[in-house]
């Protein structure tokens, strides 16, 4: 096969010290299987690079980032040291904005963020049956609330007014919720195949082995919550198969946290998605093994991101202590969607994802060194 390439844009904070051992096990992979497997570090710092040249990331930096398979993203936004009036000199909208930069420039449409309580991870909730919590939250990544329209009137004044538009398209609708139904129906099958079947009941009493629940606030937001309803209601019918449910979103919290284990596919919009994904998060183990990607499923000649759902922890950064586990499950990932072209990396993406889940089942709740975890999980690939 043609060797496949990536870019490893490590990024700020906890971001190099978790990438550096998402590195060490795609090395240990790729020597293990001979994997035409290739990538290049962009370094990229955004504090430094935007004191020394006024932005965060190089101004050709979509363009340099382009020709890639993906993109492997340790974590963005470095705030800096503060001011002499107590101000950080960089604010994280613009250490941040190359995240938001590159999941629109290449159309990754798609946030995945699974949730799903692995053992060893650490359980917040007490119920037992948090154990069978097993969610994928998608969220939709090219508009909503995040189009970055409005602007403010009468800045400064006592009159003044912000606005922030959200936009939401029937295509962009209709892409997200059908992805949500395919993913849905792909859980099925696999669960199937381990042997771990659930069942959902559909609204006419019959049961399915799947389900997608749509989020909105359709009973205040109108027009989008219509339009979502409507587009819901159109696809479902495609998909007699997949379970349907419907939660406004601040039901959806309350029930994130009292019976997260009846979720299977959760579509949200933008910025809903986030909010979920951070519940969703701590619902699976904490902000320390959850995984995320930006996914472009339409467009091959477009990089899709991995990153994980956690931030750059400016407070741990340089100290070596950061969880690199969800770093490593998004790597997983990576390899598992660069495995559509090259099946071997579709192979060594599941054992890696194996050995990761080894190494929390059995150490997990440990205190132990971002290194410390890495090696483990190598020793473990090279066994
Ligand atoms: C995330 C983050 C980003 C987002 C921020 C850093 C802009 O919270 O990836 O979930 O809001 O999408
Ligand atoms: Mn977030």
């Amino acid at each position: 096969a043609q060797s496949t390439h990536v870019a490893i844009t490590p990024g700020d904070g906890v971001g190099p010290e978790v990438v550096a051992e998402a590195v060490r096990c795609l090395q240990v992979l790729r020597e293990k299987h001979g994997l035409a497997l290739e990538w290049t570090r962009f370094p990229w710092p955004s504090h430094a690079w935007h004191e020394e040249h006024g932005e965060s990331w190089p101004e050709d930096a979509l363009e340099q980032l382009a020709g890639y398979d993906a993109i492997l993203l340790g974590a963005l936004g470095d705030p800096g040291p503060m001011d002499d009036s107590e101000r950080y000199l960089l604010p994280d909208s613009i250490s941040l904005a190359p995240l938001l930069d590159m999941r629109k420039g290449f159309d990754q449409w798609v946030c995945e963020r699974p949730a799903r309580l692995l053992p060893g991870a650490r359980q917040y909730l007490k119920d037992d049956r948090a154990k069978d919590i097993d969610m994928l939250v998608i969220r939709e990544n090219s508009e909503g609330e995040y189009v970055s329209q409005g602007g403010r009137l009468r800045k400064g004044t006592q009159d003044e007014v912000a606005t922030q538009m959200e936009v939401f398209t029937r295509k962009a609708t209709e892409r997200i919720i059908r992805y949500g139904f395919e993913q849905a129906r792909k859980r099925a099958e696999e669960r199937v195949q381990q042997g771990r079947t659930r069942s959902f009941r559909t609204l006419d009493g019959r049961t399915c082995e799947s389900q997608v629940c749509v989020i909105t606030k359709r009973n205040a937001l109108r027009h989008w919550g219509d339009m979502y309803t409507e587009a819901f209601e159109e696809i479902s019918q495609e998909y007699p198969d997949v379970a349907t449910h419907h939660e406004l979103v601040d039901a959806a919290c309350m029930k994130f946290v009292q019976s997260p284990w009846a979720f299977d596919v959760v579509v949200a919009s933008n910025l809903q998605g986030d909010i979920l994904t951070d519940l969703a998060a701590v619902l699976s183990g904490g902000m320390g093994v959850a995984p995320s990607c930006n996914l472009n499923p339409t467009d091959p000649d477009m990089p899709s991101m991995f990153e994980p759902t956690h931030g750059s922890a400016p407070d741990i950064a340089g100290q070596g202590i950061a969880d690199p586990t969800a770093m490593l499950f998004t790597t997983a990932r990576m390899l598992d969607w660069l495995g559509q072209k090259d099946e071997a990396l579709a192979l060594a993406g599941k054992e890696l994802f194996d050995a990761v889940a080894a190494d929390l089942a059995e150490h997990g709740g440990e205190r132990r060194a971002t290194r410390e975890i890495g090696e483990e999980v190598c020793r473990r690939l090279k066994a």
